[in-house]
């Protein structure tokens, strides 16, 4: 384990209650909740719990400033502008957020500052959207004319994860507020800290009131109240696949429109024609970016059995000389898992591949005594059925599966219910071009991994999602299309 910092470097924590209405207030029966420091477990604040009372009084806020506010007669080239102008604060204050994204949710220093700077590019693409978002006219039969509109959807309820803070913040906002919606957003309980930072800065740039708002609280309590309040028009959510299903079923009763992006268990196929050293790279990332905490990590490696063995203690050797730590220094790699939860459910699931006769090759065990740190782990000689192969484990463990042919790894690839991302490591052009047409996710990697960018679409196949984000594709579920016909002539 890397040795904690000298100095024990310690963002400041400036706010920690709700955004209802440009002002920053209690929740309405005073409670709190305690978030955490995952790298020592230390309680780092105490934050306002949003009740249902406080998710009805910003859903008003946010009609209102939608309906009849100066936000909803502001130009969409002003719109844009504030935009720019957040982003611009946001990347003045990119030190100080990389730092408390750290602090809260413990990515290592260096990721918490890529995130920023991804939170920046998200939220200046769709600034640029913000006078672009344009209908069409039809050639309709008769004579008429016929033409579209594109009209914010209108008060969205947006529910986020503690994996990415900053960063699902930025992927909702940007085309949320590009379209003209006002929003009323949840953190993760585990990660409420760096978006209040951020929300502060959007009072400060000049977002009128009620256009954004922002809770605090559990899923099960302020999440809740915000998929069954009768007037937030549409809920979009990234988190667990379960949680999905709950949220669409408490959706139904005002039929509101639902976005979900939901994990998976991405195949990262590498076949015997690789670059072996880059695709034993390319693995690694694909599983260890972020301790495994990652939507689209590469957790079932299909390796082509012919150069399995080589591949595996390559893998291995580069996973072993990870520097595990504290999130805040420099030379960290690897910082804590999320949670207590998280950790017990990774430990639970190298128990189970154990206990189904999977080949631990490395890692498995918690690291140090306080804090969520767990091992680099590799388990070899995986099977399609076993759970370390079926299940999102959302931590540092992948699962090593042989195959012997395309045709026989495509379909295996296939056989999940996810469908969010998926990887080839492959000198044949013909084999990249076919996994990519073949395999049922949205999004391909072809010798590279983790590539995401705010300009392109990103969701997923079956039970991954429904819905993009990211790119142009956003902005459809973020207006509603309005047909206007006009006769001409008498
Ligand atoms: P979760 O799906 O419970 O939480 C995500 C968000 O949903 C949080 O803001 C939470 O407060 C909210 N939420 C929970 N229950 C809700 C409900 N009934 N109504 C409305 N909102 C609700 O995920 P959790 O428990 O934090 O993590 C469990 C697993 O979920 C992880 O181990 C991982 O497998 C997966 N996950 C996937 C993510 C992704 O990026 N796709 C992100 C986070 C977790
Ligand atoms: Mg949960």
């Amino acid at each position: 384990m890397v040795t904690t910092a000298a100095k024990p470097v310690k963002p400041n924590i400036r706010q920690t209650r709700l955004l209802i209405n440009n002002e920053w207030v209690d929740s309405s029966d005073g409670a709190t909740f305690e978030t955490l420091n995952p790298a020592t477990g230390e309680t780092i604040a105490k934050v306002a719990h949003a009740t249902a009372k406080d998710v009805d009084a910003a859903v008003r806020v946010a009609r209102r400033a939608v309906e009849t506010g100066p936000w909803s007669r502001m130009d969409a080239a002003e719109r844009g502008r504030l935009m720019y102008r957040l982003a611009d604060r946001i990347e003045q204050e990119a030190g100080e957020l990389a730092l408390l994204e750290s602090l809260n949710c413990g990515k290592t220093i260096r990721d918490s500052r890529g995130d920023v700077a991804g939170v920046v590019n998200t939220l200046r693409y769709y600034a640029g959207w913000a006078d672009k978002i344009e209908g069409k006219t039809v050639p309709v039969r008769g004579s008429f004319l016929s033409y579209t509109l594109r009209q914010p959807v209108g008060v969205v309820g947006q529910i986020i994860p503690w994996n990415f803070p900053l960063l699902m913040l930025a992927w909702k906002w940007g085309p949320a507020l590009a379209c003209g919606n006002a929003i009323v957003m949840k953190t993760a309980e585990q990660t409420p800290l760096s978006a209040m930072r951020v929300a502060e800065l959007a009072v400060e740039v000049g977002f009128p009131p009620g256009v954004i708002n922002l809770l605090a609280g559990l899923g099960e309590t302020t999440g809740h109240a915000m998929v069954t309040h009768p007037d937030i028009d549409k809920i979009a959510f990234t988190g667990h696949v379960d949680t999905a299903k709950i949220i669409q079923k408490n959706a139904a009763n005002s039929l509101k429109r639902c976005t979900f992006e939901l994990g998976g268990k991405s195949p990262n196929v590498i076949f015997a024609d690789a670059n072996m050293q880059q695709a034993v790279e390319g693995a690694f990332h694909a599983i260890y970016f972020h301790c495994g905490q990652c939507c689209t990590a590469g957790s079932r490696l299909f390796v082509e059995n012919s150069i399995r063995q080589e591949f595996v203690e390559r893998l291995a050797a580069r996973a072993k000389e990870r520097k595990i730590g504290d999130p805040m220094d420099e030379a960290t790699e690897q910082g804590p898992q999320v949670s207590q939860e998280q950790l017990d459910k990774i430990l639970g699931y190298v128990d189970a591949g154990q206990k189904h006769g999977a080949k631990l090759v490395l890692g498995g065990e918690r690291v140090g005594p306080r804090g969520y740190f767990v091992s680099p782990t590799i388990f070899d000689n995986v099977t399609d059925e076993m759970s370390i192969a079926t299940d999102e484990i959302f931590g540092p463990v992948v699962s090593v599966l042989p195959f012997n042919s395309f045709d026989e790894v495509v379909e295996r690839a296939n056989n999940t219910t996810y469908g969010l991302a998926a990887g080839v490591w492959t000198t044949n052009l013909d084999k990249a071009h076919l996994y990519a047409k073949k395999v049922k996710a949205g999004t391909i990697w072809v010798n590279t991994y983790h590539v995401v960018d705010t300009t392109t679409p990103f969701g997923g196949f079956k039970m991954s999602g429904q819905g993009r984000e990211n790119g142009e594709a956003a902005l459809d579920h973020y207006t509603e299309m309005k047909t206007v016909t006009i006769k001409l002539g008498t």
